[in-house]
């Protein structure tokens, strides 16, 4: 009968092959949901236990993400005398190994993460030159405070991007710089002095400076790398810290598809703060190109400059390499304020809390300051070379307080690593703060503040070379150490020949993982101005 009633047919098929059409979506979303959530996790587990490979079970959806959660929450202050931070700051990962072994598997969600605590397969890992091992996929609350640039891209786009922006990192570039570094530190210094000074009689002073050190860096990556205002600087400054915040609530929830693009508070800030980040970025280059054209002078030879500059030699070349957009300057630029400055900050602040709990340390390094760079005179590249103390210092900090304590990487094809079949889809987890406590590496001291471990250069210090990881290794360690090493240096030394310092009776020592390793209450030291 349906047939014959012509008026309602069309309705009716409309309206069946709309249920069809739904019904196969909904069957297909979980089919999907039923392979990502259940059958993968299931598979990956498998295959790792028949290779005597074990780890926390896997839980529906969340996989480990709760249990490492309230784990944190536990953790509780240490005592400022210890360096034993690892079950504070990856309590899940010191329980974990404790029961299964240096290397264990957990789960990001549905993600399986092999925790890679042996040198020999991080080294594989960090060698490795194929793609096995490529970035994983950052997601949206990261990649909105780092930019899509050098740290996140893989393959022909990360050695295009790299190509551009190695020159600008040259020794001899860089011992240019020192004198903009030492400049903003001066700027620093004096505002303490003159606090010092007016506190009569006994010129001591009390300040937070790991607040002091975040402003500090991130006033040196502006005028170094973009040769911006202050103003400017300190505008991406301060919405990046505010990213931040949303990167690591982001970081430690489970991740669901899409969800970056429902309106919620934190993507509408997030959303905001970008917008925001590339308007004041956009200004900056625009900047540049208008003094470029009026002038007709270069692009200059800071880190905007020279990728500006590739960019219109680039542009028409006919040499086949694809320029760099417009949108992909300003993710890079967005990568070196954060990269540039978060990083450097936090070395100097432990290196001051080091130095503010082992006062016979800060008495030699002084004496090495005074010796080659006492006085008035703002310290240069060369000076900084001869500071093999305060060298070896910095090292330790970076061992014992590494600003990065995991490096991670996705698997992107089936791999052998060392034996174990890894496969695709599964996080690798370079452990870094647990690996720079390896005793089997660094010594029955390994949990002690030693700078002399270093006195033989960097990869002497351990039973291998290459076992500071603070950097990473290989191709793609990080582009901007010896920038960070000659920026400590200075400010260091500069503070080292003006104040004597210990650590105030009010700090708590609780260092926390917020992306990079900080004092979770900042560092309150007390300073006394030297005559
Ligand atoms: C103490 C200071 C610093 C530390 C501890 C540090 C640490 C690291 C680490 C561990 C990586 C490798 C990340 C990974 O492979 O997942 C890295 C990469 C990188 N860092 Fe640094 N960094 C510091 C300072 C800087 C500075 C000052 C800059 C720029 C001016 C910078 C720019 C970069 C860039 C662009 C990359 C990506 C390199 C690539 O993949 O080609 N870093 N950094
Ligand atoms: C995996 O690599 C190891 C050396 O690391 C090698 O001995 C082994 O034969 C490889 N296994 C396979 C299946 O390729």
């Amino acid at each position: 009968m349906a047939i014959m009633d012509t008026s309602t047919g069309p309705d009716v098929s409309t309206a069946a092959v709309a249920v069809a059409v739904a019904a196969v979506m909904v069957s297909t979303l979980l089919w999907v949901a039923l392979v990502q959530l259940v059958w993968r996790p299931y598979a990956a587990a498998r295959a790792f236990g028949r290779q005597g490979i074990r780890g926390p079970a896997y839980r529906f959806l969340a996989g480990n993400i709760g249990e490492a959660n309230a784990m944190r929450a536990a953790a509780t202050a240490l005592d400022r005398r210890s360096h034993d931070i690892i079950p504070r700051v990856l309590p899940h990962y010191h329980a974990w190994m404790s029961r299964y072994g240096k290397v264990f598997v957990s789960w990001t969600g549905p993600i399986p993460a092999l925790c890679v605590g042996d040198y020999a397969m991080a080294k594989e890992i960090l060698a490795d030159r194929t793609g096995a091992y490529g970035k994983p996929d950052p997601g949206a609350a990261i990649l909105a405070l780092f930019g899509n640039g050098l740290v996140f891209l893989d393959g022909d786009d990360w050695a295009r991007h790299r190509r551009v922006v190695h020159p600008a990192f040259a020794m001899d570039k860089l011992k240019t710089m020192t004198g903009t570094m030492a400049a903003c530190a001066r700027e620093m210094i004096r505002a303490w002095e003159a606090r010092a000074a007016a506190n009569n009689p006994s010129g001591e002073i009390e300040i937070e400076v790991g607040n002091q050190f975040q402003e500090l860096t991130a006033d040196v990556i502006s005028h170094t790398a973009f040769g911006s205002s202050y103003l400017q600087g300190k505008e991406v400054f301060e919405a990046q810290r505010e990213l931040q915040a949303i990167a690591m609530a982001a970081l430690y929830s489970i991740r669901i598809p899409g969800i970056q693009y429902i309106p919620t508070k934190s993507n509408v800030r997030r959303r905001r703060l970008e917008k925001k980040v590339r308007g004041t970025l956009m200004a900056m280059i625009h900047e540049r190109q208008a003094a470029v054209a009026k002038e007709g002078k270069g692009y200059g030879n800071d880190l905007l400059g020279l990728m500006l500059e590739a960019n219109v030699a680039m542009c028409g070349g006919g040499n086949g390499a694809r320029r760099m957009t417009m949108d992909e300057i300003v993710d890079e630029c967005k990568t070196f304020f954060f990269a540039g400055h978060d990083t450097t900050s936090h070395l100097l602040t432990w290196a001051m809390f080091l130095l503010g709990t082992h006062l016979d340390w800060q008495d030699r390094v002084r004496e090495e300051v005074l010796r080659e760079c006492g006085g008035e005179a703002l310290p240069d590249g060369d000076v900084l070379g001869k500071l093999k103390l305060v060298t070896m210092v910095l090292y330790e900090t970076l061992r014992l307080y590494s600003p990065v304590s995991m490096l991670v990487r996705m698997v992107t094809a089936d791999a052998n690593l060392s034996g174990i079949h890894v496969p695709k889809g599964t996080l690798a987890m370079i452990p870094v703060a647990i690996l720079h406590r390896d005793v089997d590496a660094w010594g029955d001291d390994a949990g002690e503040f030693n700078p002399l471990r270093f006195r033989g250069g960097v990869n002497k210090a351990a039973a291998h070379a290459g076992a500071l990881l603070a950097f990473s290794l290989g191709h793609r360690s990080c582009i901007g150490q010896d920038f960070a090493l000659l920026e400590a240096k200075a400010m260091l030394a500069m503070i080292l020949r003006r104040f004597a310092f210990e650590v105030s009776p009010e700090y708590v020592h609780a260092p926390l993982d917020f992306l990079t390793m900080q004092p979770q209450c900042g560092l309150p030291m007390v300073l006394k101005l030297l005559d």
